[in-house]
């Protein structure tokens, strides 16, 4: 009898290139690997329902939050989510800086405003009385740098709420603008001309360094980086990726006077379009996707080994239920 093959699922949104190409090239490899992929169905879920993927591909939860939610109790049943929710539940730009810093990765300085505008309910004398008023901008600023400055959302993604910032005028006008947001301060890196990189990590174990010009939005098809750079652009994905656990990611690198100056380095859904990447990289993330996530799919089933937040869920001895008081 024919054994069950082991399963990946793919959750998408819109895109349109990527994941029919990773599912072809998985289910190719199907015979000699016994691994196939295929697109998740949800119509609700049960508590602690077994899921039938070993591991499972995450596109979209983030513009879908029930997805998020199925993700995590399928972390909980063994699967190797990418990439892991918990972890992306809890990422932001100005941790980001931080921990980089941290690693000894170059990143620009970056400093976390209070909130501009709350919830209904937020009385400014009575429930904010942890803040100091008014703050002391010139100070903040200067811990930046000073002018220019990029000002940004911390939860940020796709160049929304990106400001690249020359006054106090200017900062005040958008951070009074920003809402519930919570808005990031960070040194602006002038990069050298032509200098700025896009990485791909994908497994925590291949690196694709590609140049990218962001004006345009455009990946050069070579990168045609001196290779001691390209080879620090490599480590410097590598260590990233190693160190948010996060299985498919892009950092960006703005290199100023030879030092590569980590930008944006946490997309855990990141761009995968054939028509933006171009054919060769689109390629070789089709084929390096399907490598790594067949490995994943292979390898130990381990659920608390398979997260940075393993010891949330590592399996715990069961909680006798209490005995009932007898008699009264
Ligand atoms: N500190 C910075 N110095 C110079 N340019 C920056 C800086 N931060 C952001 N940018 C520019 O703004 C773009 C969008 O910012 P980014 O942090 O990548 O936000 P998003 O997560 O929305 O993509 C970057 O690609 C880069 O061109
Ligand atoms: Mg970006």
């Amino acid at each position: 009898m024919a054994q069950e093959p082991i399963r990946i699922g793919l959750l998408v949104g819109r895109e349109w290139s990527f994941p029919p190409a990773f599912i072809e090239e998985v289910n190719r490899r199907a015979a000699s690997t016994g691994v196939i992929a295929e697109y998740v169905k949800l119509g609700g879920t049960m508590m602690n329902e077994p899921v039938p993927y070993r591991v499972i591909v995450d596109r979209i939860s983030h513009e879908v939050p029930y997805y998020r939610s199925y993700l995590k109790n399928a972390a909980l049943q063994g699967v190797r989510v990418v990439n892991d929710p918990f972890m992306w539940t809890a990422d932001d730009k100005f941790f980001g800086a931080s921990l980089l810093t941290k690693l000894g990765i170059p990143s620009p300085k970056t400093v976390v405003l209070p909130n501009k505008d709350y919830v209904p309910g937020i009385k400014h004398d009575e429930s904010l009385r942890n803040l100091i008023f008014p703050l002391d901008w010139w100070d903040l600023v200067n811990s930046v740098g000073g002018f220019p400055l990029i000002l940004k959302d911390a939860h940020g993604g796709g160049w929304r709420d990106v400001y690249v910032i020359h006054s106090m005028e200017e900062l005040w006008h958008h951070y009074n603008h920003s809402g519930l947001l919570t808005m990031i301060i960070q040194e602006f890196i002038a990069w050298d001309e032509g200098l700025y990189a896009r990485c791909m990590g994908i497994g925590q174990e291949a690196v694709r360094v590609m140049r990218y010009d962001p004006k345009q939005r455009y990946y050069y098809p070579e990168h045609g980086f001196d290779p001691q750079l390209a080879q620090t652009l490599h480590d410097y994905t590598l260590r990233i990726c190693q160190a948010f656990g996060y299985d498919m990611n892009t950092a960006e690198f703005a290199v100023r006077g030879g030092v590569p100056y980590a930008i944006d380095f946490m997309n855990p859904a990141p761009d995968m379009d054939v028509n933006s990447l171009g054919r060769g990289h689109f390629d070789w993330i089709v084929r390096t996707m399907a490598d790594q996530m067949i490995a994943l799919a292979l390898g130990p089933t381990s659920t608390a080994d398979n997260y940075k937040w393993g010891a949330l869920i590592r399996p715990q001895p069961q909680v006798n239920a209490p005995s009932r008081a007898r008699g009264g």
